[in-house]
């Protein structure tokens, strides 16, 4: 069975306490956050203040998402609000071996994600270090954005990068997740999908979720 961590960027934040509780009686696996400072991506979503109240209400793993500059200044932060996952861009750290350490000790997962137009070969060096593979199969900072179908093959080759390496790390995708290209993506080998807009927009979230888990 595939993962699903339904991303709160396209929950509708006047009523963000009801699209939790939906997502806590779902089939959820994991709760997705965009976090975007506005400079590493031409936005803004919001901060630590919002993730502190969800993160008492939600019974689903935080899969924090940083799409910002130097995010190794908030592992502390993240940590400190419970986050299973935390995920930062390769093209954000220049030293990535020391972030992802630094993100292991503060006790969560470490995850690291690839801009489409980023190179696999980018992680050659620390593949056997991190837990997830975040292929970005939008480019970064909006939701209900148009899947690039060319990232189906980038997940294919990460697939075998990892295996080549023997290495432990799951892939997750991110960007224009519907039934439809959740399915081709999972046949390339990516085991946990995001997904904004396709669940927080359905008539039925709950059947949603329940679908693309199944794919
Ligand atoms: C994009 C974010 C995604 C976004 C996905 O920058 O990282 O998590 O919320 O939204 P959809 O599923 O609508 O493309
Ligand atoms: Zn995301």
């Amino acid at each position: 069975m595939l993962q699903i961590a339904p991303s709160i960027l396209s929950a509708d934040f006047l009523r963000l306490g009801q699209d939790i509780e939906m997502v806590n009686r779902s089939e959820a696996d994991w709760l997705h956050f965009d976090v975007m400072d506005g400079e590493f991506v031409p936005n803004i979503s919001f901060g630590f203040p919002v993730m502190a109240a969800v993160s008492k209400l939600t019974t689903k793993p935080m899969d924090v998402h940083m799409m910002v500059v130097s995010p190794e200044r908030w592992i502390g932060k993240v940590a400190s609000l419970g986050a299973r996952m935390m995920t930062v861009h390769q093209e954000a750290c220049p030293h990535l071996h020391r972030t992802i350490q630094l993100i292991h000790e503060a006790g969560m997962l470490a995850g690291v994600a690839l801009n489409p137009g980023t190179s696999i070969s980018t992680l050659e060096e620390v593949i056997a270090d991190v837990d997830l593979v975040l292929i970005m199969t939008v480019n970064p900072g909006f939701g209900g954005q148009k899947f690039i179908p060319s990232m189906i093959d980038k997940v294919r080759r990460t697939q075998q990068m990892i295996k080549a390496h023997n290495a432990h790390a799951i892939i997750e995708v991110d960007g224009g997740i519907n039934p439809e290209t959740g399915k081709q993506i999972s046949e390339a080998g990516a085991t946990v999908l995001v997904a904004g807009s396709n669940v927080f927009k359905s008539e039925n979230p709950i059947e949603t979720i329940a679908t693309l888990r199944r794919l």
